[in-house]
């Protein structure tokens, strides 16, 4: 009833260019699979490009963030519709870098969140606990409170609209991937934290993704457990061989 979702990051990876030949190569390599969305999200000045080269496949492109104002002086920023413009149906936001490294909150989190949906985008929304918060046994609480803080006041119609992905931050790009049993004890208190808040239907509904050193020897065991719905990679995502064979995880 989840379809999944295996959506790329490529962080501050890739130029014009070099985001053409990646496309060239994925596109061959993943015809015929139909068991999931696929989602590449490279960087704003790709995603033109990036847009143009997947039209016709059922390659989806994503933007890595999103500012809430729809226009204005807000110098650096870029706005939902401006990421429409260039062919974006998805945006990553809250990303652990961007928490850690932006100054990113759960506030600003839930603006760019509704931003995004009111815009007609499919938000990625991205929760995980510091290495040290689960070493003092917070993470749940950590996690519990990223999604009741960023996600608490949508409507179950919203929801609709929004994907979570689980990122422990010590398993980002650290080759650390947490074991399919932690990633799935966290999605399935996430989708707990969710039913809370919502009727149990919307957190039946809602899809719960991977992210932290999926690889593709890893994936299959991830996507094996009810409750992970996806995978959002990073490192992996960034040749299109090592990302083909993730998409094809089956
Ligand atoms: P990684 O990154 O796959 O390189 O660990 C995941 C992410 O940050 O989304």
């Amino acid at each position: 009833m989840r379809r999944p979702i295996i959506a790329g990051n490529w962080k501050m990876f890739k130029t014009i260019a070099e985001t053409k030949s990646f496309c060239d190569a994925l596109i061959p390599a993943i015809l015929g699979v139909d068991h999931c969305e696929i989602v590449v999200a490279p960087p704003f000045t790709a995603l033109a490009a990036a847009s143009e080269e997947v039209d016709g496949t059922r390659i989806a492109i994503s933007s890595q963030d999103v500012f809430w104002e729809s226009q204005g002086a807000f110098t650096g920023e870029v706005a939902v519709r401006m990421l429409v413009d260039a062919g974006c149906t998805y945006s990553i936001i809250g990303h652990s870098e961007r928490r850690q490294f932006f100054g990113e909150t759960d506030e600003s989190v839930a603006k760019k969140t509704k931003a995004a949906i009111d815009g007609g985008l499919h938000a990625i929304v991205c929760v995980g606990e510091l290495l040290a918060e689960r070493d003092a046994g917070r993470a749940v609480e950590v996690v519990r409170r990223q999604v009741q803080e960023g996600l608490g006041k949508f409507s179950a119609k919203e929801l609709s609209s929004i994907t979570i992905a689980y990122e422990p931050v010590w398993a980002i790009g650290t080759g650390r991937t947490a074991t399919p049993e932690t990633a799935e004890e966290m999605h399935s208190e996430i989708r707990k934290t969710i039913a809370g808040i919502h009727a149990e239907t919307a957190a039946a509904g809602i899809r719960i993704l991977y992210g932290g050193s999926v690889k593709p020897d890893n994936i299959a065991s991830l996507m094996a457990k009810e409750n992970i719905d996806g995978a959002l990679v990073g490192g992996a995502s960034l040749d299109a061989m090592s990302f083909a064979s993730i998409i094809k995880y089956l």
